[in-house]
């Protein structure tokens, strides 16, 4: 069959690196893509929110199914879209519909849903510009460290935690009637703090069943000891050393059929990657967030390590047969080290030409913010490339994701050199 994936990052070339695998994929198609999608599928000059030329392009490239890497399409309701229309409604798509996607698009739905279904998490109240006053009085019920979410999409930088209580007024304030994040921040969640190391754990759904991928943990902030800005991720490692079988039965009990069975109840159609942010707080998982679609960079390390058919995995989801699908896993420890432009998460520069690709041995560089220009691979992004290993240990694939860093190079290069270093 003929597949287009949507996106341009880590995550999605290493979806084209795994669908390409395939003996299902005839034609591969990435809209925009990036220097690596280039390698080994056509990338396609088509913004990933711009619906009707994704119909023209799968109407013209006899596309038969669309997997949706990001989130923005997903809560704009792109599957839907396909499902609404005669001449796409055949087409599978591999991402939730827009009333699900909610998950990740409103802090409240998701804050809500949880506790619906009683599922772990902090908690929590939500507040509007017509109770400002009332948000405050919270505030001082609480214990810092204080936690404020914008409400809608924040492009990741619409969670604030802050030590002071005056500062966290001042931030619900300019959040609230200052529109600080525009229309995401209309509402705010603010929610109790949760002390504790953070993983991820990836779910396939296809509305009725659902099978666990393997867990990893990223590394948000810029800095090493995980200190500066956060980013969208700078490194993962997978599986996670401290998720132990005790551990990933309570996430399974706890969380996951929880949320399954909930999506279920609530009539939220599901097929897709459900990405829970969990939180230990001492030996139980606790839920921070769901997001709609798989993590970057832990696609990086998560997909590596799958050896079942992925677009195998996708049919199943499409014709909700996933029940019926053994997913297997390399035991092998992966890690991804992701290469910046100097400067992200702030102010940076683009068009840097990267050199050394070609004395990579024994990792794999998932391209990031990179594009082919008349032949050179140049970084467009923050984010440039996510260089990944595996190895029996963790320590032993993050070592070689080091040593192969050494022969890469860009103007400005930044990475972290500590991943994996509180594990
Ligand atoms: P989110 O966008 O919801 O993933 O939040 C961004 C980051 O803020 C998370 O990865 C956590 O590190 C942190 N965070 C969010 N909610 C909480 C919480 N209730 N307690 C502690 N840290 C949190
Ligand atoms: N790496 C975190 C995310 O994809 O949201």
């Amino acid at each position: 069959m003929n597949i287009l994936i949507l996106g341009s990052g880590g995550r999605e070339h290493t979806f084209a690196w795994k669908i390409a695998q395939s003996p299902l994929c005839k034609k591969l198609y990435v809209a925009p893509g990036n220097s690596g999608t280039d390698q080994i599928a056509k990338n396609l000059e088509i913004k990933v929110t711009d619906f009707q030329a994704i119909k023209k392009a799968v109407l013209e490239h006899k596309i038969n199914m669309v997997v949706v890497g990001p989130e923005d399409p997903l809560v704009l309701g792109v599957h839907d879209f396909f499902l609404n229309d005669k001449e796409l409604a055949h087409v599978s798509v591999i991402g939730p519909q827009k009333a699900a996607a909610e998950l990740e698009g409103s802090k409240e739905f998701a804050k809500e849903f949880l506790v619906r279904h009683n599922i772990p998490t902090a908690a929590y109240k939500c507040f509007n510009i017509s109770n400002v006053e009332e948000g405050y009085a919270f505030l001082e019920t609480l214990n810092p460290p204080y936690v404020l979410k914008a409400d809608g999409l924040a492009a990741g930088k619409g969670v604030l935690i802050l030590n002071n209580l005056n500062e966290a007024k001042t931030e619900l304030k300019s959040m609230l009637v200052d529109a600080k994040f525009g229309e995401a921040s209309t509402k705010v969640v603010i929610e109790e703090f949760l002390d504790g190391i953070e993983l991820s754990c990836f779910v396939l759904t296809d509305g009725k069943n659902y099978k666990i991928l393997p867990t990893a943990k990223d590394y948000k902030r810029i800095g090493e000891g995980d200190t500066g800005l956060n980013t969208g991720g700078m490194g993962a490692v997978s599986p996670v050393p401290f998720a132990t079988e005790d551990f990933l039965n309570k996430i399974e009990e706890r969380i996951v059929k929880p949320t399954i069975e909930g999506l279920k109840k609530d009539n939220l159609p599901y097929k897709g990657f459900v990405f829970i942010g969990l939180i230990k707080v001492g030996k139980d998982p606790k839920v921070i967030e769901y997001n709609v679609r798989m993590g970057d960079p832990e696609t990086e390390v998560v997909l590596p390590r799958l050896k079942t058919d992925l677009v195998e995995i996708f049919q199943a989801i499409a014709n909700q047969t996933l029940d019926k699908i053994d997913i297997e896993i390399d035991s092998r420890a992966a890690t991804t080290v992701m290469l910046v432009s100097g400067g992200y998460p702030e102010a940076y520069e683009k068009g840097k030409e990267i050199t050394g690709l070609e004395y990579v041995i024994d990792s794999i560089p998932f391209h990031a913010g990179a594009i082919n220009k008349d032949g050179k691979i140049e970084t467009s992004g923050g984010r440039v490339m996510a260089i990944t290993s595996f190895g029996n240990t963790y320590q032993e694939a993050i070592k070689k994701s080091y040593q192969n860093i050494e022969k890469l190079h860009f103007d400005k290069m930044n990475y972290r050199k500590d991943i994996g270093f509180d594990l």
